[in-house]
């Protein structure tokens, strides 16, 4: 075991190490607040405590706080990676098909999908996929081994998300085994989550021939240095197909469909 490998062993599994320590301590010392005065000349900035110091809607706009306040209990994802879902999501609302989310572990991300489709009235189906026991067996190279992320149930899920209304339809089991006979013809949008080499590729393999043109997936580990292996997996999948991953500063990629 080396000194780092010891040192994240001080953490479950299931804890993200805080991010941005240094940015809310600057925000806290009204640095970006003076910066963006500087920058604007003085002029008045609408949300002049979102500049942090770019426009930063996911660290204070109300509605989105209040809903994110309700998810982050039951999630990993920080607040602006949600921002980026919400944002996608709300584009794929616009086109046919169900909205689907690989990695589900405590619901959190699901809840918001689920929050969102409710608040919109909007019925379609949103199928959710996870062991609900943790992490199969791994590939090398990876960090996790199996059965991390198991404190979680489906019970405990399903409850979280159908309390809200939305059609959500749990598909409990190990990927790819739960993709097997399922009904599934078109997808809008998908959120894949899943941490793992092989889950990442099984996940594009079921998702990408269902996703309707315009139609967007969400890699949230694409970045992320505990999922090393899911970058390679990311590029991988796309290495033959004319979508490219689009990186994001937050640690996500995205590929929206293209038409024929
Ligand atoms: C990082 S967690 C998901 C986090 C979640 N989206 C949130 O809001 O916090 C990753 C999840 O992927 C699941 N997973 C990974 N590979 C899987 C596979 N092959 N089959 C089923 N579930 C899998 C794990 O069980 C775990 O719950």
């Amino acid at each position: 075991m080396n000194f780092y490998h010891w040192l994240r062993s001080l953490l479950p599994r299931e804890l993200n190490i805080p991010q941005d320590l240094a940015k809310q301590t600057l925000a806290k010392l009204g640095y970006f607040r003076f910066r963006t005065r500087v920058a604007s000349e003085g002029a008045s900035v609408p949300d002049v405590d979102l500049y942090r110091p770019l426009f930063s809607p996911w660290d204070g706009l109300k509605g989105f706080r209040e809903i994110y306040e309700q998810v982050r209990p039951y999630t990993l994802v920080s607040p602006d990676r949600c921002w980026i879902l919400a944002s996608c999501m709300a584009h794929a609302r616009n086109l046919e098909g169900d909205f689907a989310e690989l990695g589900v572990f405590r619901g959190g991300t699901a809840l918001l999908a689920a929050m969102l489709l409710a608040e919109a009235k909007d019925q379609r189906a949103l199928h959710l996929f996870d062991s609900f026991a943790g992490m199969p067996t791994t590939s090398a190279g990876e960090p996790y081994k199996a059965g991390d992320f198991n404190q979680t149930s489906a019970q405990s899920v399903g409850n979280l998300v159908t309390g809200t209304g939305a059609n959500a339809k749990l598909h409990v089991g190990f990927i790819p085994d739960t993709f097997a006979n399922l009904d599934i013809q078109r997808l809008a949008f998908a959120h894949i989550d899943v941490d793992l080499y092989q889950s990442v590729l099984d996940s594009v393999a079921f998702v990408y021939p269902r996703l309707v043109p315009g139609g967007i997936i969400i890699f949230d580990d694409y970045g992320n240095p505990s999922c090393v292996r899911a970058r390679e997996a990311t590029e991988k999948a796309f290495s033959n197909l004319r979508e490219k991953p689009i990186y994001l500063p937050t640690g996500q990629a995205l590929i929206i469909k293209l038409g024929l």
